[in-house]
C-alpha cells in the first residue's frame, strides 16, 4: 500500500510546509496553514500520464529561438462576440481560462451557452449539477447544442478519459473545486486537490491542443478561491461580475498571456439566457426627457470601450445626529473624499446631509474620470438645481479641487458626440493636441471644481 502522509498548505497563497506554522513566510499572513492528506506517489505518476501519448521518454531540446516557426495560431472562434473580444480574438488551442466570479452571477450560463451555440464538439463536465439540470438550463438558452456532450463526474482521470474518447475541440470543467484526483486522498476543494486537479488539466490541455475552461469559485473578498497559485497555472483569468439585482454583467480580464488586458465584454441576463451587449451606453442612459435634480451623465472607459453613464445622488437632511453615507457602484473613502474637497473648495456643506450615491446599471466603476460627473451630481442635489440631459462630464478631481487629466479623452469626445450629447465637460490639462472642431459636440474645459459651479449652476 502507498504510504500516505499530511503537509500543510497556506490557505492564501499555496506555499507548503512539513509542519504547521503560524505565519506564512511567504505571503506573511497569519493563521493560514491547513493540513492537506497526500498519498505519496509512486506508481501513480505513470498511470497519471496513461491518457499522454506523446511522451514516450524522448528528452526535450533546446532550440534557437529563430529557428522556432511563429506560425500564426488559429483561434477558435465563438459566437460568442463579448467572449471573444476579452479573450484576445478568440480561443487559443491548448490553452486554460479560469472564469471566476460570485455564485448565481452566470457563471454556468454562459459557459454552456458558449458550448451549446459552438459550431464545434464541446465536452461540457460538471461536477456541481445532475444531467438533467443541465439540459432544464440547456433547454431556456434555446440554443441548438447538436455536438455538445455532458458528463456529471469529479473524478479527473474519467474526465481525461472520456475526453479523450470524445476528442472535443473545446472542453469546460464546472467548478475546479469539486474535481478531484485519485492520486490524492485530501478532500476536494482543499488546497492541494484543487491545485493538483488544475496541473493534471493543464498537462492535458498542452499535451491535447484541446483548451479548456475551469469555472472557479471565489471567496467573500472576491478572489478565487484556494491557492493564488491557480492564477500562475492557467494562461487566462476572466473575473464575471455585476450586481445580482442588476441584469447586466461584465465579463473583465485579470490575466491573458495571448492578448490585452483592457478588453471588457458585457452582457445583459435574460430569461432566455445571457445577451451580448454590444451598445452599452445606449443602454445605461436612461430615456426621460424631464431633467432631475442629482443626476449627471459620465463619460468613462471601461477598459478600451468608452461607456456613458449615469450617475445619481441624494442629498438630503439626516434625520439623526451622524449623517449617513451610501454609495452603489462607487468606493465610499472616494466619495468621502469628493464630498470634503466640495466643502472645503466651493463651500457646498455636506456634513448635515444624507448623502446616496448611485451608479446607474448596477456597475461597479473604477475609471477615475467618473469624479467629476459625481461631483456634479452632488451639488445638482444639494441646490436643487437640474444638470441638462444633453451635457456630460470626464474628469478626475484632485485633493485640492483641481480637474486633472484623464486618458483616451478623444475615444469619450467622439462616443459622447456619437450619442448627440451637446457639450461635455472635461480638463483643461486635457484639450491639447484635440481637434476640438472635428466634433459637433461642444467641449468645455474647466481647470477647478469652483468653476463647474458657475458654469452649471448660475
Ligand atoms: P448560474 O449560471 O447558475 O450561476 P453560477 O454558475 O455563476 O453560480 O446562474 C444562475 C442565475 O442566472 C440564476 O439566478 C437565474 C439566472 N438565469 C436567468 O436569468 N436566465 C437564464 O436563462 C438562466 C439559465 C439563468
Ligand atoms: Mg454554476
Amino acid at each position: 500500500m502507498a504510504k500516505s502522509r499530511t503537509i500543510f498548505f497556506c490557505s492564501n497563497c499555496g506555499a507548503s510546509s512539513p509542519k504547521w506554522i503560524g505565519k506564512c513566510p511567504h505571503c506573511n499572513e497569519w493563521n493560514t496553514y491547513q493540513e492537506e492528506l497526500i498519498q505519496k506517489e509512486t506508481a501513480a505518476e505513470e498511470k497519471r500520464r496513461s491518457w499522454s501519448t506523446s511522451q514516450k521518454g524522448e528528452a526535450s531540446k533546446a532550440v534557437p529561438i529563430q529557428k522556432i516557426h511563429s506560425g500564426k495560431t488559429h483561434r477558435l472562434v465563438t459566437p460568442d462576440g463579448e467572449l471573444n473580444r476579452v479573450l484576445g480574438g478568440g480561443v487559443v488551442p491548448g490553452s486554460l481560462v479560469l472564469i471566476g466570479g460570485q455564485p448565481g452571477i452566470g457563471k454556468s450560463t454562459l459557459m454552456l451557452q458558449v458550448a451549446l451555440q459552438l459550431n464545434a464538439r464541446v465536452l461540457y463536465v460538471s461536477g456541481e449539477e445532475s444531467e438533467e439540470q443541465i439540459k432544464m438550463r440547456a433547454d431556456r438558452l434555446s440554443a441548438d447544442g447538436s455536438d455538445c456532450f455532458v458528463l456529471t463526474e469529479t473524478n479527473t482521470s474519467k474526465i481525461l478519459q472520456q475526453a479523450q474518447e470524445i476528442q472535443p475541440q473545446l472542453m469546460v470543467v464546472d467548478s475546479i473545486q469539486t474535481m478531484s484526483t485519485p492520486f490524492l486522498d485530501s478532500a476536494p476543494g482543499g488546497i492541494a486537490q484543487v491545485r493538483e486537479c488544475a496541473a493534471e488539466l493543464l498537462r492535458f490541455a498542452k499535451e491535447t491542443n484541446i483548451p479548456i475552461f475551469l469555472i472557479g469559485h471565489i471567496n467573500k473578498d472576491g478572489d478565487i478561491a484556494g491557492p493564488k497559485l491557480l492564477e500562475h497555472i492557467v494562461d487566462c483569468v476572466l473575473q464575471f461580475e455585476g450586481d445580482r439585482h442588476h441584469s447586466y454583467r461584465i465579463l473583465r480580464t485579470l490575466k491573458n498571456r495571448f492578448g490585452s488586458t483592457d478588453e471588457l465584454g458585457i452582457y445583459e441576463m435574460q430569461s432566455t439566457g445571457l445577451r451580448e451587449v454590444s451598445n452599452p451606453s445606449e443602454l445605461l442612459l436612461s430615456q426621460k426627457d424631464e431633467e432631475l435634480s442629482g443626476c449627471a451623465i459620465a463619460a468613462t472607459m471601461e477598459g478600451m470601450r468608452p461607456m456613458l453613464i449615469e450617475t445619481q445622488a441624494l442629498v438630503s437632511k439626516a434625520v439623526f445626529g451622524t449623517p449617513q453615507r451610501t454609495a452603489t457602484g462607487f468606493d465610499m473613502r472616494r466619495l468621502s473624499m469628493l464630498l470634503a474637497v466640495l466643502e472645503k473648495r466651493c463651500g457646498y456643506y455636506f456634513s448635515i446631509n444624507d448623502v446616496f450615491l448611485n451608479i446607474a446599471g448596477g456597475i461597479r466603476v473604477e475609471d477615475p474620470a467618473i469624479d467629476l460627473a459625481i461631483v456634479a451630481s452632488l451639488i445638482s442635489s444639494l441646490t436643487d438645481v437640474s444638470i441638462p440631459n444633453n451635457i456630460c462630464f470626464a474628469g478626475e478631481v484632485g485633493l485640492s479641487g483641481e480637474i486633472r487629466s484623464v486618458g483616451r479623452i478623444e475615444q469619450r469626445i467622439a462616443e459622447a458626440d456619437r450619442l448627440g450629447f451637446k457639450a461635455i465637460y472635461i480638463s483643461k490639462y486635457n484639450v491639447k493636441g484635440i481637434p476640438v472642431d472635428k466634433y459637433q459636440i461642444r467641449v468645455q474645459t474647466i481647470g477647478r471644481v469652483e468653476e463647474l459651479r458657475h458654469a452649471l449652476f448660475l
